[in-house]
């Protein structure tokens, strides 16, 4: 089989994730040919991968004829960009989520990436999550009945620097929309409105940003059944993940996943382990899993999974959240784009 050739674009936190997952899982059906980040040392890291071409520069690598795909790792602000550049040069590409911070952008994108039939995959990583996606497939198979309440709860261990808040959108565009995605896509519905409140508990150099630390989002699907989403940059006790699924004929839980499964009891009580760390032991699996979809969906030329209209309708609750925090009151998700 032809390997897919691939241009990564971003060698950060997220960008190394899959850069490594490719070389170690993926070196049967694809291979990562170019790589650009403004910040690696070319000469020092072609050293240790000959094969692969660096640059500093992301257009060289869009633009080469080796590159069929392009993976966008980029900070959020430099997305559209890339991906318009991407698609218009008829690349495939997977980007990671917001597509953009602006609805319209995001929009015209969506669209332009169907109008080119460019095949076009947003990191929505934890739909691919193991548990995630077992706990889906019960609700679709009618396991616990009428699906009323969908509740996440999804909380960071720590603030993330200040300079990365500045740039990210604020919470609902960065982190909760995550969340929106899981909950549309576990409850396989729309969203009619949404009902944010939102805070700085944490740290005021957030607000000093312009942004909030603690949030609370009600989202009313258009069957009249709710998620309830709680937000926090920071869990003292770890990366904190959880959805409970309600319905008439039962409940599905998803805990956290643990450093460990062992379970102490002594005087002074019984102990488990600490969820894990940060998203990228939490979610390793679903990177892995998501970087497979986007690989088979090139190899056998199908249909990506979750595309230019899951990004939409996530940017669209996003915004909607925002503006209700903002106005205190209910939004209609009509009333947005
Ligand atoms: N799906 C997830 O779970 C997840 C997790 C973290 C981040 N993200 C998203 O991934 C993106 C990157 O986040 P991160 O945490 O890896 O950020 P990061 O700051 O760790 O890494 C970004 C990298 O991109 C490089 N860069 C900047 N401009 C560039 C350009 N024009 N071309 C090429 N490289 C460029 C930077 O030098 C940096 O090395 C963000 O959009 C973020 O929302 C997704």
């Amino acid at each position: 089989m032809k390997k897919i050739q691939i241009g990564l674009l971003g060698m950060g936190r997220i960008g190394k994730i899959h850069f490594q997952n490719i070389q170690q899982y993926f070196s049967n059906v694809a291979t990562v040919v170019a790589v650009a980040d403004p910040l690696i040392d070319v000469p020092a890291i072609q050293k240790q991968f000959s094969s692969i071409f660096f640059t500093n520069d992301s257009k060289e690598v869009v633009l080469s004829k080796d590159v069929e795909a392009v993976l966008i790792c980029t900070p959020t602000s430099s997305h559209a960009e890339l991906l318009e550049l991407a698609i218009q040069s008829g690349k495939s590409v997977f980007c990671e989520k917001p597509m953009d911070l602006s609805l319209d952008r995001t929009k015209a994108l969506a669209e332009l990436a169907k109008s080119t039939n460019t095949k076009l995959m947003m990191g929505f990583n934890r739909r691919f999550d193991p548990d995630f996606l077992h706990a889906r497939e019960s609700v679709k198979k009618g396991t616990i009945g009428d699906v009323q309440i969908v509740k996440i709860t999804s909380r960071d261990p720590g603030l993330p620097p200040v300079d990365y808040i500045k740039n990210s959108g604020g919470l609902f565009m960065d982190m909760a929309i995550h969340d929106f995605d899981m909950a549309c896509y576990i409850m396989n519905k729309k969203v009619a409105e949404v009902f944010a409140k939102g805070a700085v508990r944490i740290d005021k150099a957030v607000g000093d940003a312009g942004d909030i630390d603690t949030a609370l989002t009600t989202l009313t699907f258009e069957d009249g059944t709710y998620a309830v989403i709680d937000n926090s940059r920071k869990a003292v006790y770890g990366y904190d993940q959880r959805i409970e699924i309600f319905g008439n004929d039962g409940m599905i839980q998803v805990d956290n996943n643990q450093h460990n499964r062992n379970v102490l009891y002594n005087q002074s009580g019984i102990h488990y382990a600490l969820p894990l760390d940060f998203f990228m032991d939490r979610y390793a699996k679903s990177y892995l899993n998501e970087m497979d979809f986007f690989i088979s969906a090139l190899n056998n030329n199908t249909d990506m999974p979750v595309g230019g209209d899951d990004a939409l309708q996530a940017t669209k609750i996003a915004v909607a959240a925002k503006k209700s925090m903002l106005e205190g009151r209910p939004v209609k998700l009509s009333e947005i784009g």
